[in-house]
């Protein structure tokens, strides 16, 4: 093989890992709630039983009114068109180690309040663009993707993810100055 021909496909190859990999997906284990908010946010449960049809009115949130999708993707891996260069990048949810470790009142507070580690994950229910209702559902749909039928998992209540294995995610997932941000504000 020519010499430039091995670049080229070394090229190819790094610029493949930088799509393929969601390497800017950062820090599941720290919480985005405010050390002063997070025990009310956790202790927080979906104001209705979980089931498939409240599911099923999340995907119409999240694909709809919520316009959820355009960052975070049609099945949720984080990789929507407006992901692009965003960075920290979108949640994807179809980690179920995500599910495991965050429970759905803190998404819920996420969804209601934006995310104090980056700007672009706004406030949809401060801002008016959604209900709280539909953003509960939205966030049962988004659990749903990494649970799978596991309605325990989906609900993801404070006693549900007590009983999870904590999973420390690999170092070269985590930013610097992303770990031990002194105070979210
Ligand atoms: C403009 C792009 C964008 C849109 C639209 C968007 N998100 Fe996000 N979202 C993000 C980014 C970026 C993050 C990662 C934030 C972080 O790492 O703190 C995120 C993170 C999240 C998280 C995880 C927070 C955590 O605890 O780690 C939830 C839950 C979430 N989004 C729900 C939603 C829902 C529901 C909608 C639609 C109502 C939505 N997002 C729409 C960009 C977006």
């Amino acid at each position: 093989m020519k010499k430039w021909a091995g670049a080229v496909l070394g090229a190819a190859a790094v610029s493949l890992l930088t799509v393929t990999a969601y390497s800017a997906e950062l820090d599941i284990l720290k919480p985005r709630v405010p050390a002063d908010q997070i025990a009310a946010a956790k202790a927080m449960k979906p104001p209705f039983p979980v089931n498939a049809a409240i599911i099923a009115k999340g995907k119409e949130v999240f694909n709809g009114a919520g316009t959820c999708y355009t960052c975070h993707g049609v099945g949720g891996k984080g990789d929507g068109p407006g992901a692009a260069g965003m960075d920290p990048s979108p949640r994807n949810f179809t980690n179920h180690q995500f599910e495991q470790v965050r429970t759905s009142g803190e998404m819920f507070w996420v969804v209601s309040n934006g995310s104090p580690l980056q700007p672009a994950m706004v406030g949809f229910v401060s801002a008016g663009q959604i209900t709280e209702k539909q953003a509960w559902e939205a966030v049962m749909y988004e659990r749903s993707l990494g649970c799978g039928g596991d309605m325990d998992c989906v609900a993801g209540g404070a006693d549900w993810v007590s009983k999870q294995p904590v999973h420390e995610e690999s170092a070269s997932n985590l930013k610097p100055e992303y770990i031990g941000v002194a105070s979210l504000k």
